[in-house]
Order: structure tokens, then sequence, then C-alpha cells
């Protein structure tokens, strides 16, 4: 049955604006930091794992984002989605990143992550699956993997 519900939840999914095309150059899947010395400059809910990876989104240096997927939107095209927050103060160490959790993922725009590189996939079309990118004005381009 497709309830109203379902259609406002299908509807949140849209790609977020308001992003600047810039991916995070490690990431760390699975774990969350245990300290934070400062709250989170933005928080996006709802996004893709691969867009909180491809996108900064706060005014000055966004150094590190938390990623927590939302099992609301598992059989969502282009899930997993959750919650992104974005921070500018120094990244967490290695060290500190001891919350250990499959729904977490850590990316930097640094090297403390322990995978090199932004660690997702494409960001996809909530309505069909397709890869796509997204420019930095916000808008997402189904099929291209060129944006700017
Ligand atoms: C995402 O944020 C919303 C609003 O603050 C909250 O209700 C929800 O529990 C959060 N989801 C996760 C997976 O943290
Ligand atoms: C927080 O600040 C302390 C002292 O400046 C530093 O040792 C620690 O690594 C910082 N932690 C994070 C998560 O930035």
């Amino acid at each position: 049955m497709f309830t109203l519900r379902k259609l406002l939840a299908i509807a949140a999914l849209a790609l977020t604006a308001s992003a600047t095309l810039d991916p995070a150059t490690s990431n760390t899947k699975g774990k969350c930091p245990c300290t934070y010395n400062c709250s989170a400059a933005k928080v996006s809910h709802a996004i893709q794992a691969a867009e909180c990876s491809h996108n900064t989104r706060v005014h000055g240096t966004q150094t590190f984002a938390v990623f927590v997927t939302d099992h609301k939107y598992d059989h969502s095209h282009g899930a997993p989605y959750g919650n992104c927050s974005a921070y500018t103060c120094t990244a967490p160490t290695s060290a500190e990143m001891t919350v250990v959790d499959d729904d977490c993922w850590t990316f930097f725009w640094g090297n403390q992550g322990e995978e090199t590189g932004y660690g997702t996939g494409c960001i996809k079309d909530p309505h069909d699956g397709t890869c796509g990118c997204e420019n930095s004005n916000g808008v997402f381009v189904k099929g291209s993997d060129s944006c700017v």
C-alpha cells in the first residue's frame, strides 16, 4: 500500500542544495568519534552517505563529517541515507575513533581516516538509483561524473 506517510517519506529524499563539491580525502567506516571539541556546524537529515562524503556544507573549512545511517530509508534508491553532521574544528585522531557502530561512517577532509578516498559510491538519483554527481550549485546531474 502506498500510504501518504510513505509518499511524504519519499518526497523528503530530495537531493540537498547548498553544498560544495569537494570529496572527502579519507574515511573510517563503522566508527564515530568518542569526543568532539566543537558541536556540529551543520546537520543535514536524510541525505545519502555519498552526498555527505562528496560535498562540504559549512562556511569555512570543513574538517570532518559524521554520517549515521537512518534505517528507515534502507530500501530507497541511493541508500544508505542518514544524518550528516559537519564540523570545522580539529578532526579526531584515530585513537579518538572508538565508537564502533556499523551505522557510523566518518569522513575526513584530511588524512585522519583509516582508508584513503571518500569511501562511498556515487551520489544516486533518488527516483531510480542512476549514478550521477552534484554540482556545487546543488544541481544533481544524472549519468555524469564530471561535476564542478
Ligand atoms: C536524525 O536526526 C533526526 C532529527 O534530529 C532524529 O530524529 C533521528 O533520530 C536521527 N537519526 C539518526 C539515525 O541518528
Ligand atoms: C581536543 O582538544 C584537545 C586539546 O586541545 C586535543 O588534545 C584533542 O586531540 C582534541 N580532540 C579533538 C577530537 O579534536
